[in-house]
This record gives structure tokens, sequence and C-alpha cells, in this order.
């Protein structure tokens, strides 16, 4: 079987689905590998090391694609690439699929069975291909990066001969995976860290990593849906909660916010009036921009400034560390092609719950059951 990694097109997209390393080990399950010429450059991988891994450098899409069983691929498939995906071919990539229904309905037409690695189960023998926790612990790390370089004053505390200096406040709303890496980097820098999640299991996770979990008391909450995952809470925690965040918010140098619902869009916790009683010189990091964002004033991509305030909405910031970024994903997607490849062909065992759960389309139907209601409500 063939397995070809081609060029990211998406603007912005700097990782790469296979890295050297992890050509060798898809060749070494039985698979051939092509990759097209240029697919590990902005990861700094170049050519010559895929070639010396032993994959097949080809130039152009096309010719990558002709004949290809399994396409490895970062972001998801645009509707061109999917005009010259090979019909009946295995397509892996990170795909929200409630959000790009179109792009499902036409992978289905082209009976291409399709994986997402956002899909992938959050179970102990999953967790090597965790593509999520992998990028969103990328996310956490960096989004404390780039809000202490935003910020006018200094992360931890200082004791200098011209006075004292306090450590930044930092107040980091969701404790996932991305919350708590960021709860770690900011304590690394000195911060004083304070976190919310609706989940009030993570209160000691956050509390071991050294920050201080703000809890909301209300009889009607559990926001703890299925999988531990979060889910929407009802309208009097909703308030409760927003009176909390907006005692704590006004206080902050720095807030990450992480909250995030999958499939649905982002809740929003920070509206404007919220933003308008934080301290001028303060920024919010908002990691849930690619979901409509977590503060009313985000917009995906953009960093503004609001009455002194900044609102960083950057997108993928995975990407902007793509050296690691790769490297995990890459080993996140080897491993899941591995564990489905026996004696060089990959076989689709649906009984198995790692692969039929982080499958949405297969043979012309739709799998998975919220893409497809995505689907026909578009
Ligand atoms: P996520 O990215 O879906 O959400 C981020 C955080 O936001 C979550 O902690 C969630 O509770 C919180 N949140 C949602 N709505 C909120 C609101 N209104 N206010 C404040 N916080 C809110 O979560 P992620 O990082 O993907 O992890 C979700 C769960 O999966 C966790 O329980 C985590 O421990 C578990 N997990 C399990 C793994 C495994 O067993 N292999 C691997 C990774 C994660």
């Amino acid at each position: 079987m063939i397995a070809a990694v081609i060029k990211e097109t998406t603007s912005g997209e700097t990782r790469v689905a296979a890295t050297p390393k992890t050509v060798k080990e898809l060749i070494k399950s039985g698979l051939s590998v092509r990759v097209q010429s240029g697919a590990g450059a902005a990861s700094f991988y170049g050519d010559k090391d895929y070639q010396d891994a032993g994959a097949e450098i080809i130039s152009d899409t096309p010719s990558v694609l002709s004949g290809a069983d399994l396409i490895l691929k970062v972001a998801p498939a645009t509707i061109e690439e999917i005009d010259i995906l090979p019909e009946g071919s295995i397509y892996i990539s990170l795909f929200q699929t409630t959000k790009r229904p179109e792009q499902v309905k036409k992978l289905s037409a082209k009976k291409i069975t399709c994986f997402s690695m956002h899909l992938i189960p959050r179970t102990t023998l999953a967790q090597s291909m965790d593509a999520l926790s992998s990028q969103a612990n990328i996310a956490g790390y960096k989004s404390v990066l780039i809000g202490a370089a935003h910020l006018p004053v200094y992360m931890p505390l200082l004791m200098t001969a011209a006075g004292t200096i306090p450590p930044a406040k930092v107040l980091i709303l969701g404790a996932g995976v991305a919350g708590l890496q960021a709860i770690a980097t900011a304590k690394r820098l000195g911060a004083q860290v304070e976190t919310f999640d609706v989940r009030p299991e993570v209160k000691e996770q956050v509390e071991s990593l050294g920050a201080k979990f703000v809890e909301v008391e209300s009889e009607s909450n559990d926001g703890v849906g299925e999988g531990g995952y979060a889910k929407e809470t009802s309208d009097e925690y909703k308030q409760r909660q927003q009176e909390m965040i907006k005692q704590h918010i006004a206080k902050s140098d720095l807030v990450i916010t992480t909250a995030l619902i999958p499939g649905r869009p982002a809740p929003l916790l920070i509206p404007t009036d919220m933003v308008d009683n934080m301290k001028p010189g303060s920024a919010i990091i908002d990691l849930a921009a690619e979901n409509g964002g977590n503060c009313e004033l985000t917009q995906g991509g953009e960093i503004i400034n609001h009455k002194g305030v900044i609102i960083d909405g950057t997108l993928n910031l995975p990407g902007t560390m793509q050296v690691h970024a790769s490297q995990l994903y890459a080993k996140n997607v080897s491993t899941f092609v591995t564990y489905m490849v026996k004696d060089g062909q990959l076989i689709i065992d649906l009984e198995d719950e790692i692969i039929s759960g982080a499958m949405f389309t297969h043979q012309g139907e739709i799998t998975h059951e919220p893409t497809r209601e995505a689907v026909n409500n578009f």
C-alpha cells in the first residue's frame, strides 16, 4: 500500500504529517511512502532527509496522489484537494468535521474513508495517538510566552535596589491540556496564577501545579459531560461564573482562555463590559479563537487593542512551534496508522473503538453521528 504525504496548502500551516523518523516507522510496517517535494520545508525537514529515510520524493500534488491508498495531512482537506483525491482512498488529518459539512459531503461521495485525529478517543491505549493533547500542550505553553511578551510588566517577583516588583497576576480559564500547560509555564516564569474550570475534578491538578483554583459555588451545576469533557452549564451557574470571573479579571495582568466544548461554539466567558473593567496594559490570549473565542471581542487571526487591553486571537499556535508540533503530530499519526496495518495491509476493523471512533466517512456513508447531523442541517 502507498502512503502519500502532500504539501500543506492552508495559509499559515507550517506543520507536516510525517517526519523522516515516522517515514521509517511507516515503511517498517510494510507501507511504501511518497513525500511531495518541499512538504517538510516549513518544519525544517528537507527532501533529502525523507529520501534517506526511504521515501520517494515526487514534485507535484497530482502525481503524489495518483494511485495512493493512504493520504496523510495536517490541515483538513480543501474542496480543491478533494477533487484530486483518489476515489476510495483513506485520508487522515486534523479535521473539525462539524465545521466543514461541505467537505465531509464531498469526501463521502468520493467513497473516501476519513479519519480525524480530533476524534481519536481519549483512552489509555490511544494516548500516543492523541493529537489534540500533543498540539494543545504546545498552544498552552506558547500562549503564556506570547502573553508575557505583550505585557508591559515583569512576570516574576523581583526585589531590586530600585524597589520591589510584584509578580504578574495570570488568570487561566479552562484547565484542560492547554490550560494545565499554561499554568505550568506561567508558574515557571514566576507569575501568580489563578485558574477556573467548570469541571471541579481538575482542582487537584491545578493545585498540584501551584495555581489557585477559583471555585463557583452552585447547586445546579455540574459542567461535567461525557468522557470527562465539559458540557454547557445552567443559566444560574453561568451568571455566578460571570460575576466571579469579572472580579478576578479586573485584577489580572494576563488572561489565557482555553475553554472549549467539543463540537460546539466556544462558551462566551468574557463579554465586552468585562474587558472594559480590565487594567490598561493587560492582555487576553484567546486559545478558543478558532471556535469563535471565549472573549466577545476576539477576532480570529488578529491582535487587537481595546482601550489599552490587547486581545490576541492568533490561530494555530502549534504552527508557530512547528518542529516539535510536527514531531509530535507525525508520531501520533504513525502510531495510529501502524496500529491499523497488519502485514503491510491497512485493515479497517470497525469493531475497534479507536478506529471506528476516529472515522467519520466510510464506503459512502457518514459514520460519525454529530458529523451526520451537521451535514443534514447544512
Ligand atoms: P477541551 O479543549 O475540550 O476544553 C478545555 C477546558 O475548558 C476543559 O478543561 C473544559 O472543562 C473547560 N471548559 C469548558 N467550558 C468551560 C467554561 N464555560 N468555563 C470554564 N472552563 C470551561 O479539553 P481537553 O484539554 O481536550 O481535555 C478534556 C478532558 O479530556 C479532560 O478531562 C482531560 O483530562 C481528558 N483527557 C484525557 C486523556 C486520556 O485519557 N488519554 C488525554 C487528554 C485529555
